[in-house]
């Protein structure tokens, strides 16, 4: 049955996309973007510059680019804005972050020279390994304030039709929800007393969503993940999602756990250590930052496993997760699992990862078709919460009282099957029962 699809608004204008943080992976995604459209490199990894969809039957034979059958903003159109708590230009933090070689940096000196950092808002018991002097000063209702006027300023300045954020600033210390975080009069009253309990990234979300701006979380951080914003976007009729990009290791776990559970292959335990030297790293290093990351990333397992639907397979698995901040590898970290396993008559059997990946590189495209996704979400008057890009995420958000989905490829099923539905085609089930009538 064909549906009747959404109308979604055209991309018409320029298209802002407001970073929050401009380290290693904004100025990664920043100097990419100008590179790709400089010709000099292809964008891979990106789903919305290279993926395609199936359209109809297998033998219909139409597979167009994702890109060419929903209306994506064109890279030509985007502007890219920062904040960070440091002054550094993008040319100078990829410079710093050690990510891209020089030489390409250089091709794309000009554009990432000209990208300034606005001053942040920052508190520093949130990030207490760094310390940067370009900060905004104020209640934190007066640092909303000023972010809302960053964000109308930069859009008037630029000349953008629409803006979208994202962050993707450093992992803020693990925060439990709590009374302020309930309700959005709760909330603006905790703005006014500038309650402790409302972190940096929680102030961006406000300021984003009062703004009309889609909010993407790529940090595993509460932010926008507490009730008053949630439902704040749902009234502003603004799309947001999070948390924390599905790159290195948790993306590989999302691959091969879904493989090993529907051979129903049992676990006993997954050992899973990184070393990595970036900045990020260095931030982790602290326990109480390290904690907010190891939630997010304990989580997939047992959702995919269900150890209470299969407990003869996955019940009491050990799951253990390790980041340790090694300098000398800089930006690209060395993921190991050790994955014990169990088969046939409960024989054991293990398997081995060493993932040496390169943690923006796998990072920037994603912060890339979030913002795209989110910017075609808003114009197909999608709001609240963005499930369909739990593709895109360790963490995902979703309604309350749901689980989420962490399989990629049901990820990515969904995802499809939304842009289908956006455009009235058909849904594909996979039945294929049509093919032997
Ligand atoms: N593969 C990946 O790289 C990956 C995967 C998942 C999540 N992440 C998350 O993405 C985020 C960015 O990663 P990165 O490698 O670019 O880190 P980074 O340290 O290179 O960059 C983060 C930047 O944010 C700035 N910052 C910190 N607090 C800020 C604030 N309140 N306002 C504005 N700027 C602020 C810092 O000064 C820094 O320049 C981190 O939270 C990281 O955990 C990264």
């Amino acid at each position: 049955m064909i549906e009747k699809g959404v109308d979604v608004a055209p991309a018409e204008g320029k298209l802002g996309i407001l970073l929050v943080g401009l380290g290693a992976v904004s100025t990664t995604l920043v100097a990419g973007v100008e590179a790709i459209k400089r010709g000099i490199s292809q964008p891979v990894g990106s789903l919305t510059q290279m993926g395609t969809i199936r359209l109809g039957k297998r033998t219909d034979n139409r597979s167009p680019k994702i890109k060419d059958f929903v209306p994506i903003a064109s890279l030509d159109d985007i502007v890219f804005g920062a904040w960070d708590i440091f002054h550094d230009n993008a040319f100078e933090a990829a410079m710093n972050a050690g990510v891209l070689d020089k030489d390409l940096l250089n091709q794309v000196s000009e554009p990432l020279a000209s990208l300034k950092p606005m001053p942040a808002v920052f508190e520093q018991n949130y990030v207490k390994r760094l310390h940067g002097d370009n900060v905004k000063t104020g209640s934190k209702m007066q640092l909303a304030e000023q972010l809302i006027e960053d964000i109308a300023r930069f859009k008037s300045e630029n000349d953008c039709s629409r803006l979208v954020m994202v962050w993707a600033a450093s992992t803020e210390i693990y925060l439990e929800e709590s009374e302020v975080h309930e309700t959005l009069e709760a909330f603006e009253r905790g703005l006014y007393d500038s309650d402790p309990h409302i972190a940096p990234s929680m102030i961006y979300a406000y300021a984003a969503i009062m703004s009309g701006v889609p909010f993407a979380n790529g940090a595993p951080n509460l932010a926008v993940d507490i009730p008053a914003l949630t439902k704040l976007a749902e009234t502003k009729r603004v799309p947001i999602c999070g948390k924390d990009f599905k790159t290195g290791q948790t993306l590989m776990k999302t691959i091969l756990a879904p493989g090993l559970k529907s051979r129903m292959l049992g676990l006993d335990g997954w050992y899973s250590t990184n070393i990595l030297g970036n900045r990020d790293g260095e931030v982790l290093d602290d326990p109480e930052n390290f904690k907010t990351k190891e939630e997010s990333k304990l989580s997939v397992l047992e959702h995919i496993f269900q150890p209470e639907v299969y407990p003869e397979l996955y019940k009491d698995f050990s799951h253990v997760v390790r980041i340790n901040y090694y300098p000398p590898r800089g930006d690209n970290k060395e993921g190991w699992d050790a994955i014990d396993i169990f088969g046939w008559l409960g024989y054991k059997m293990q398997i081995k990862i060493d993932f040496m990946c390169r943690d923006s590189i796998l990072a920037a495209p994603l912060a890339l078709d979030l913002a795209l996704f989110m910017d075609l979400a808003q114009r197909a008057g999608m709001r609240g919460v963005q499930e369909w890009l739990s593709f895109y995420f360790k963490a995902p958000q979703t309604a309350p009282g749901l689980y989420p989905e962490h399989d990629l490829f049901i990820q990515l099923m969904k995802l499809k099957n939304t842009l289908r539905h956006m455009r009235g085609e058909e849904l594909i089930t996979h039945l294929g029962l049509e093919y032997y009538d």
